[in-house]
């Protein structure tokens, strides 16, 4: 290689690191399939550090498949994943039991252990990665991040089935957080909720992503949620992501699906609302004087 092309390659090997300090989670050219069916074919992906992208597709598109190659728990047939810049795949070293740590995971339908309370539920991944944690400190931990979710402290000894919908939600939440993890991965958390209950959620997840510097990886149905949280939304179909952006970028393209979905009547109505929102928010920093007297 001439001295100069040298410099050319060592130059984009340099912006490609710098580049990739802002990447949580990039996925390259993956292919996952279950015999004959393929379900994911060429899927490239970036999640970007600190923000909350939305994982939008319909149902059977590979959502949840996807979710769980990046964590590990589906091996992809090719294709390369990698979280904090360190390659995932087939990997079971002590620096990609570092990464996984570092991610917490509410998977669909919230999977929490029917025969354990909400607070020893939150002790699992305490108990798996840190065998050494003291019970109580164990316990002090569990609480804390149950009153984190916005569940009472009361919730601590009940079991699932003494929950509502909404709570096991949170007490998914609250194990997803045990080891304070800086990568959250939400499989359908809304789903099955009330719209109260649902945006209640919404805004603790918000609220959560931005106190703690987390960079959230949300798989959603919720129009509302997509709206109101996300600030940047990936698009699954034809076997892997064809579109990311914020949903204006995303309402700009003409993919039959993204038209059908951003565009159909549900996909107004979500707009309407968050319209409407943001307009009564102006109103009301408009009423506020400077001082923030009213
Ligand atoms: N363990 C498995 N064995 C065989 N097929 C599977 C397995 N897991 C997923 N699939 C198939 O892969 C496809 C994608 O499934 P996936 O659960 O990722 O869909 P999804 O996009 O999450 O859908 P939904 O929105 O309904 O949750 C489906 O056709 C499903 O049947
Ligand atoms: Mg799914």
């Amino acid at each position: 290689m001439a001295p100069e092309e040298e410099a050319a390659a060592e130059e984009a090997r340099i912006e490609h690191a710098v580049e990739n300090q802002d990447i949580a989670v990039s996925v390259r050219g993956l292919r996952n399939s279950f015999g004959d069916q393929l379900v994911h074919e060429g899927l490239d992906l970036d999640v970007r550090k600190g923000e909350i992208l939305g994982v939008v597709g319909g149902s059977g598109t590979g959502k949840s498949v996807l979710m769980r190659a990046i964590i590990g728990l589906q091996t992809p047939d090719e294709g390369e994943i990698h979280v904090f810049g360190e390659s995932m795949i087939g990997r079971l070293d002590d620096e990609a039991l570092a990464i996984r740590k570092r991610w917490g995971v509410l998977f669909q339908g919230g999977a929490l252990f029917s025969t354990l309370t909400v607070a020893e539920n939150v002790e699992v991944p305490i108990r798996e990665y840190y065998p050494n944690i003291g019970a109580q400190l164990r316990d002090e931990i569990a609480a804390y991040k149950i009153r984190m979710t916005g569940l009472p402290t009361e919730a601590g000894p009940k079991y699932p089935a003494e929950l509502s919908g909404g709570m096991k939600k949170r007490a998914g939440l609250a194990r997803a957080l045990a080891l304070d993890p800086d990568l959250l991965f939400l499989d359908e958390p809304t789903a099955g909720l009330d719209p109260i209950g649902a945006a209640a959620f919404d805004e603790q997840t918000r609220k959560l992503q931005e106190t703690l510097g987390l960079t959230v990886f949300l798989i959603t149905h919720d129009l509302d949620t997509l709206y109101s949280i996300c600030d940047r939304v990936a698009v699954l179909a034809d076997k892997k992501v064809i579109a990311v952006g914020t949903i204006n970028e995303l309402l700009a393209l003409d993919h039959p699906w993204i038209q059908e979905y951003f565009n159909g009547p549900r996909g107004r109505a979500a707009t309407a609302a968050v319209t409407r929102e943001k307009a009564r928010e102006q109103d009301r920093a408009a009423q506020t004087p400077p001082d923030g007297r009213r």
